[in-house]
């Protein structure tokens, strides 16, 4: 699904040029559920989004989904961008004077879909989530663990090759965290390709995979063994 292949990318500002990505190489696979983890500065924003077409490296080749990407237009990657993936932030980037059934629709008018359409989506999606009884409130009438699980019903409402999480739960307390993770450990198991940034060791162990960088260096690759796992269907479902 991600193929990654001696990426690279400098960064230059002013008199010094920082080299965030000096030359990575990776793979993920379709179905993989993989946690990015690494000090400050080791380069898991840039790497993430290199991958999540809102940057271009400097060097090195990214093929997504079987398509070399690393060249294409600005305008070509926005349209990619919106068709193979799916973004969740730390801060959950909602449009607060929107609904949640509003919030989830919006990736779906940039594509283009008709009115009853994107709101038959929607509320299917924020159903997956858990969030069908809070269609018409709007981000500040939502919970934290809430609101992060509207912009996750927005990132998987339009059935993204790969869904791109930095922080997920870094704004969220333990146990709203967990119940975040159910949600991810639930799409993972119906198929969905996930790579999550987490400075959280408890959080990456929900993961399959855990990917660890230092100084723009993937410095290990290692497989986690018994994945925690939890429960999705006190909220999902
Ligand atoms: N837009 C930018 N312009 C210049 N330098 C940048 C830019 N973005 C990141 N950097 C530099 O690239 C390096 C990697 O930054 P990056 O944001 O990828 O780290 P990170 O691993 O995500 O850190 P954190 O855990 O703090 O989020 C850092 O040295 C940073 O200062
Ligand atoms: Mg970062």
């Amino acid at each position: 699904m991600i193929e990654v292949n001696n990426l690279r990318k400098v960064y230059n500002t002013g008199a010094a040029a920082v080299e965030a990505l000096k030359g990575i190489t990776l793979s993920i696979k379709q179905g993989e559920f993989v946690a990015i983890m690494g000090p400050s500065g080791s380069g898991k924003s840039t790497l993430m989004n290199v991958l999540g077409l809102l940057d271009t490296p400097t060097a090195g080749s990214y093929r997504l989904d079987n398509e070399e990407v690393s060249g294409l237009s600005k305008d070509r990657l926005a349209v990619l961008r919106n068709k193979k993936l799916g973004f969740v932030f730390q801060a959950f980037n909602l449009i607060p004077g929107l609904t949640a059934v509003k919030n989830v629709e919006l990736p779906m008018l940039y594509a283009g879909l008709k009115p009853d359409e994107r709101r038959r989506k929607a509320v299917a999606a924020l159903e997956r989530v858990g969030l069908g009884e809070r269609l018409n409130h709007r981000p500040n009438e939502l919970s934290g663990g809430q609101n992060q699980r509207v912009a996750i019903a927005r990132a998987i409402v339009n059935n993204p090759a790969v869904i791109m999480a930095d922080e997920p739960t870094g704004a969220l307390d333990t146990r709203t965290g967990e119940e975040i993770m159910a949600i991810f450990q639930q799409l993972h198991r119906e198929g969905a390709t996930i790579v999550l940034v987490t400075h959280e060791p408890e959080i990456a162990r929900h993961a399959q995979r855990i990917l660890r960088f230092k100084d723009g260096l993937l410095i290990s690759d290692e497989t986690v063994e018994n994945p925690i796992s939890v429960a999705g269907k006190e909220v999902v479902g």
